[in-house]
């Protein structure tokens, strides 16, 4: 049979997951908060569907959550995106992901992936006829060498992804990089990806900028984006893309074939819950687990690499084993009862650094007694 995806394999995330449910581990391999969703907005939810909301939304998203959007975006970033032409509300980042790659990449394109890279970018390169083109962002800081990117864009080049805050590493793009991107893609068709999902997960000693605060950039630019993360509620998949209106008219033509139209008491409920602004609160949150778990595993042989935002952190373990990560991951799951992920899975080639990936948006006794367990190993 021959079929589009047919050398890809189950994610490693559900893979680790599940060898953790089959030996009772702690499983910080999947990367969802493990924490409460507010009340109010679930309360709100419940309100809206009570007044009768329960039938289609319009393609593009309920207006109300648009403004809402609009309004926060511009107050953090400085930068107007118009609700009726320039935003549109997706089935998760993952949707926002798909639509625009689809809408832009063709037969025999190029995009530009940096590695290591979130897994969904490249097959749905793939899946449109375009062609990954990997860079490697150096370990163990894990920043761009805009030297090599240069290298790497052709007349072929369509788009090139990045993702700040970045997932798996907790890195964030500067001022700098910006500016060397724009000069970069200056006087070319390239259109550019923004994941940012993490926006609202960077630890409040760091700075967060958004390609929307970059004027030249915006205006070539799509900016995907979750309220998955922000507002611990990954299960309601809803997200959204900002782009200037000639490519949302291309993005809403893909949507409207893929989903058409997102679960609408949901949306009304974030219009509304938006205004208040609490998931501002997250990163401080965040940050103290971070702080926590790198102090409690500070006299063993593990070393927490630098991050700046998200709830993931690098763990690297080549004072412990000389394992390669994928048979150490599965060790210290079987073994130790502790499930991650090893970072080769994040690259098309399984660079392996002695690395793994661990979410650490757990409650602080689950953190105390994964540390615990980290003590043992030998
Ligand atoms: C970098 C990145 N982009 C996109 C997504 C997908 O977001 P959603 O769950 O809203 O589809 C995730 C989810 O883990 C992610 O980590």
């Amino acid at each position: 049979m021959s079929a589009k995806l047919l050398n890809i394999k189950e994610s490693i995330v559900m893979q680790m997951s599940k060898l953790a449910a089959e030996h009772g581990a702690i499983d910080l391999a999947q990367g969802f908060p493990e924490l409460n969703t507010s009340d109010e907005l679930i309360n709100l939810v419940t309100k809206y569907m009570l007044a009768n909301n329960n039938q289609y939304a319009t393609l593009e998203g309920v207006l109300e959550l648009r403004q809402a959007i609009s309004t926060v975006i511009e107050e953090l970033y400085s930068k107007k995106y118009n609700p009726q032409t320039e935003i549109t509300i997706t089935a998760g980042a993952t949707e926002a992901i798909y639509s625009a790659i689809t809408a832009f990449v063709d037969e025999d394109n190029e995009v530009i992936i940096f590695e290591p890279a979130y897994d969904t970018y490249s097959p749905v390169v793939r899946l449109n006829g375009g062609k990954p083109i990997y860079v490697k962002l150096q370990h163990p800081d894990y920043v761009i060498n805009w030297e090599q990117v240069k290298m790497h864009v052709t007349a072929r080049t369509r788009m090139i992804i990045i993702n700040t805050p970045h997932t798996p590493t907790g890195r964030l793009l500067t001022h700098d990089d910006f500016e060397m991107l724009s000069k970069i893609v200056a006087n070319s068709n390239i259109v550019v990806l923004s994941d940012e999902v993490y926006e609202h997960l960077v630890f409040p000693e760091n700075t967060f900028c958004s390609i929307s605060m970059f004027p030249k950039l915006a205006e070539r630019s799509i900016v995907v984006n979750s309220f998955g993360k922000m507002l611990n509620i990954t299960g309601w998949k809803v997200g959204y893309t900002l782009a200037p209106e000639n490519l949302t008219k291309e993005i809403r033509k893909i949507h409207r074939f893929v989903t058409a139209s997102i679960n609408k008491p949901v949306q009304y409920a974030l219009a509304e819950y938006l205004n208040n602004k609490s998931y501002l609160e997250l990163a401080e949150l965040y940050s103290n687990k971070r702080n926590l778990f790198t102090e409690l595993i500070e006299d063993t042989k593990f070393k927490v690499l630098d991050s700046e935002s998200t709830f993931f952190l690098l763990l690297d373990y080549s004072k412990v084993s000389t394992m390669k990560d994928s048979e150490f991951a599965n060790h210290l799951t079987t073994k130790y009862g502790v499930a991650c992920v090893p970072m080769s899975e994040f690259y098309h080639q399984k660079e392996d650094n002695k690395v793994l990936r661990l979410c650490f948006a757990r409650p602080d006794e689950v953190l105390k007694e994964v540390a615990l367990r980290l003590t043992k190993v030998v």
